[in-house]
Parts: C-alpha cells; sequence; structure tokens
C-alpha cells in the first residue's frame, strides 16, 4: 500500500516536472518566433493600420466634414509626435482625464460631428476584421511616439484620482466569478491555458508589454488597442461590457500606464 503511494507520488512529480520543462519549452519557442518577428520589423502588418490612421487622421470626415488636424492630443492641436507617451492626461477642455483612445473619441464628435454613441456601440472588431477607424488612429499616434519612454506625469489631482481608482479596480474582486484584474495578473509564471499571464502587478513586469499596445494579434490577425484588451479582460471577468471612453476604461489604462513608468513604447506590437 505504502509503496504504490510512494510509486504514485513519484510518477506524479516526473510528471510535473515534465509538464514544467514542456512549459519551459513551449515559452522559448514562442519567444524565438516573437524574436524572428522583430529582426524584421516590416513583417508587422499592424504598420498597415499604422498608414491607415495617418490617411484617416488627414481626411476630412463626419457630418462636418474636416480632418483630425486640430485636435490636441495634450501638446497642442495637430502635434501628434511624441504625444501617446504623455497620455493618459487631464484635459481641461473635457474637464476629465483621457486616454488615447477616449481623447480620439471626443475629437472625432467635437471637431468632425460624430455621434459618440454610435462610435462606441460595437467599437471592436470581430477576430479576423480589420481594426476600426478609432482604433487605426491610435495604432497611428501611439506609432509617433516609438521609441520614446513613457512619461504620463499623472500628478495633476484628476490624474491621480484615476490612478486610484484603476488601482483600486485592479485589485477589487467582482463579478460572477469573484475574479479581480489581479486574479490573473499579479504573480509571475501563471498560466491560463496556453497563455502566459503577464505579471501586470509587478511595474518592472509591466514596464515591459504596456507600451507594446495597440497591438498585432497574430492569433486574431488583427491590431487590438488597450480599450480593446480591457474589454475582453472585463468579457473573461463576466462583467458588463467595458464602455470605451468610459471612467473606468480611462481609470484602468492610467493606472497600467502608471505601472509601467520609464518602459519603452513599442507599438504597434506583436501578441500571440
Ligand atoms: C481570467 C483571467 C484574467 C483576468 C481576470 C484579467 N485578465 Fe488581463 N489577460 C488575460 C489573458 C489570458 C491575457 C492575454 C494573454 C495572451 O494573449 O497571451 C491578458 C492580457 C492582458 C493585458 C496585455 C498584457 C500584455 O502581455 O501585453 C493587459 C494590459 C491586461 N490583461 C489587463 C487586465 C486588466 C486591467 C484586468 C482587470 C480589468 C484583467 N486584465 C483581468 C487574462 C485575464
Amino acid at each position: 500500500m505504502v509503496r504504490t503511494m510512494v510509486a504514485a507520488a513519484l510518477a506524479l512529480i516526473a510528471f510535473a516536472s515534465l509538464a514544467r520543462a514542456q512549459d519551459a519549452d513551449t515559452e522559448k519557442a514562442i519567444e524565438k518566433y516573437r524574436q524572428m518577428l522583430r529582426q524584421d520589423p516590416w513583417s508587422n502588418p499592424g504598420l498597415l493600420d499604422v498608414d491607415r490612421g495617418e490617411t484617416l487622421w488627414t481626411t476630412p470626415r463626419g457630418p462636418q466634414n474636416v480632418t483630425l488636424e486640430q485636435c490636441d492630443l495634450g501638446k497642442g492641436p495637430g502635434k501628434v509626435d511624441g504625444a501617446f507617451a504623455e497620455l493618459p492626461r487631464y484635459f481641461a477642455d473635457a474637464g476629465r482625464v483621457m486616454d488615447l483612445e477616449t481623447r480620439l473619441l471626443w475629437c472625432m464628435e467635437k471637431l468632425q460631428g460624430f455621434d459618440a454613441a454610435e462610435l462606441t456601440k460595437k467599437p471592436h472588431p470581430a477576430g479576423g476584421q480589420p481594426v476600426r477607424e478609432l482604433g487605426a488612429i491610435a495604432t497611428y499616434v501611439a506609432n509617433k511616439s516609438m521609441g520614446l519612454k513613457y512619461a504620463a506625469k499623472l500628478t495633476e489631482p484628476h490624474e491621480q484620482d484615476a490612478v486610484a481608482l484603476g488601482e483600486n479596480l485592479f485589485y477589487r474582486r467582482s463579478g460572477p466569478f469573484d475574479f479581480a484584474c489581479a486574479t490573473c495578473h499579479s504573480q509571475s509564471g501563471l498560466r491560463i491555458r496556453l497563455q502566459g499571464l503577464p505579471f501586470l502587478a509587478e511595474k518592472k513586469a509591466a514596464a515591459k508589454v504596456i507600451g507594446e499596445w495597440p497591438a498585432y494579434r497574430v492569433s486574431t490577425t488583427n491590431v487590438m488597442t488597450m480599450q480593446n484588451r480591457l474589454y475582453d479582460c472585463y468579457w473573461q471577468m463576466r462583467m458588463p461590457e467595458l464602455q470605451l471612453g468610459s471612467d473606468v476604461s480611462v481609470a484602468l489604462i492610467a493606472f497600467l500606464t502608471k505601472q509601467a513608468e520609464g518602459g519603452e513604447i513599442a507599438a504597434p506590437g506583436l501578441k500571440r
């Protein structure tokens, strides 16, 4: 009896270490694949959306038939270079803190006359569909901060409130599964099925990945924006749909940006 138990325990240990070795191999292989894609930066299909976004930025559109070239992303109307690196920030004209996508939504509504409710009804693409216009523009703007370090100040009181709210939401368990973001993102080496779970509660780990958004996702063959990423994570928690531009979405992005302070912007990144 004891002998069978010992044998079973040994078999389990052997199996567990085999599984761990396989994990390490899989991780290594995926990392190699990412490296190969990075070595040839032009192999990233997300760059097509950068170009598409630039065209959209400079094309007169919407009921007002104007371009977005008067849109102030925080550095003055029409200034795109380096603007993403300083977002989210408080915008006095809107009276609230905004991340990139929320600000673009605001400009599309106020300058071009688009209906914001219409734009946020189904803001994210289904798998295989290209990222929507707003997302393509976000990809273009983020790409214009390529190589810069995240430098959002987040010191203005509204900004501090947003970061604090985001931090609370990150650690707060809620929804039918009683999950917090932290349930999946506050340990290193966690996995869900085959996917490694990024360790976002740690600043060093967050700094490595946050600057890669918007990112081209190989599994869905389209660019996914940060608002879309968080929408999906909330969906995994079976929480109500995350509204693009909502205070909750902005707060979470403000917190994640704070976590990633000093991290480099490399958007569009490439994700599995
Ligand atoms: C049930 C587990 C789960 C929960 C809860 C969860 N996520 Fe995620 N998250 C994932 C998975 C899975 C991925 C994608 C991993 C992949 O595709 O390789 C991911 C990816 C991310 C990424 C992209 C990181 C990277 O590697 O670039 C961010 C940012 C993120 N989540 C934020 C959040 C936030 C904020 C919350 C809370 C609102 C949250 N997640 C809740 C599972 C979860």
